[in-house]
């Protein structure tokens, strides 16, 4: 897996195949999409756009998408994977990811709510019955690898254990507001890839990319706060997601090249720590991007 990925969170269908053709054209190879996103059709059509002009084959890219929460029960992840792949306009995937721990109930609306708004959860399925049908999936050769994401050590050691196709990824949160260390010392231990989204504090502000400690390293060393933040992710053995929406960014965010030592370790050093996505908390998506 490319350790720089791109992410799909976009939320209108025109800037969805513009950043996914700008990232394509960057450099990047490895992209990270979800059902939930309800943009799988607009990226497929940037990746048939790119195979169509030449120069980029499937076997080039890294492509993940996500299961979401109201389609845990077992019998409903093949046809949610099928249905994925088709939007997708591709014949296999790379990586499939429980998108957060959360089952809800089952259906095709993907934000079932009571009549006082609740989210209705689904009790009748266990995150392992789940994990079960993606083993599936992997066993008949639809996607080479599956892993979770939105999850704490606490849900991943307990699937890690009983798993017969073990994790190959954990995606989660991470940024120096949020290093989720001790995650990233179990992954590394079992050979779990540690993929980071919000990098860049999801561009909050303010947030990290604003921090003093990140701008004056960048001044120092000649580059931005982003590809300072981008280089510190993947100096610390994580892959990562970043989301850039337009060329300049793409290309910005794609040439990452090593931050010294020193800088490492004032980055370690940030005391700030902020969690800016709360769908670890409840499997709603914490964070709908501006202008959605
Ligand atoms: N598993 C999950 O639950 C989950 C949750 C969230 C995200 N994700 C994945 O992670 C991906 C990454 O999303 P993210 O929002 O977390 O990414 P991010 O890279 O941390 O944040 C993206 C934001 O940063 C800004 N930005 C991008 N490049 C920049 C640069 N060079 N300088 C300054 N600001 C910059 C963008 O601003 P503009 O708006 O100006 O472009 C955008 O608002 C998503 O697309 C999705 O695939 C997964």
């Amino acid at each position: 897996m490319p350790v720089l990925g791109f992410g799909t969170l976009i939320p209108d269908a025109a800037g969805t195949i513009s950043g996914t053709r700008d990232a394509l054209e960057a450099g990047f190879r490895h992209f990270d999409c979800a059902e939930r996103y309800r943009n799988e059709r607009e990226v497929g059509e940037a990746f048939k756009a790119a195979f169509a002009a030449g120069g980029i084959a499937r076997k080039d890219l890294f492509v993940t998408t996500k299961l979401w929460n109201s389609n845990h029960r077992p019998e409903r992840v093949a046809p949610a994977f099928e249905a994925s792949l088709a939007r997708l306009g591709l014949n296999d995937l790379d990586l499939y990811l429980i998108h957060t721990p959360f089952a809800f109930q089952p259906g095709d609306e993907q934000d079932p709510r009571d009549q006082n708004g609740n989210v209705i959860y689904d009790r009748g399925v266990t995150l392992l019955d789940t994990w079960r049908a993606m083993e599936d999936l992997v066993d008949r050769g639809r996607c080479r690898a599956i892993g979770l994401s939105d999850v704490s050590l606490k849900e991943l050691a307990p699937i890690y254990e009983s798993a017969r196709i073990k994790p190959a990824v954990v995606q989660v949160e991470s940024h120096p507001y949020l290093p989720e260390t001790e995650l990233l010392e179990f992954s590394k231990e079992k050979g779990i890839a540690f993929l980071a989204f919000a990098p860049l504090g999801h561009g909050m502000k303010p947030g990290p990319l604003e921090d003093p400690v990140i701008t004056a390293i960048a001044t120092r060393v000649g580059k931005t706060p982003a590809q300072v933040m981008l280089a510190w992710a993947i100096q610390r053995g994580t892959a990562l997601l970043t989301t850039p929406r337009t060329p300049d960014r793409a290309r910005e965010n794609f040439n990452i090249s090593a931050i010294p030592q020193d800088a490492m370790d004032q980055i370690n050093g940030i005391q700030t720590r902020q969690r800016l996505n709360e769908v670890v908390k409840t499997g709603s998506p914490g964070f709908i991007p501006q202008g959605s």
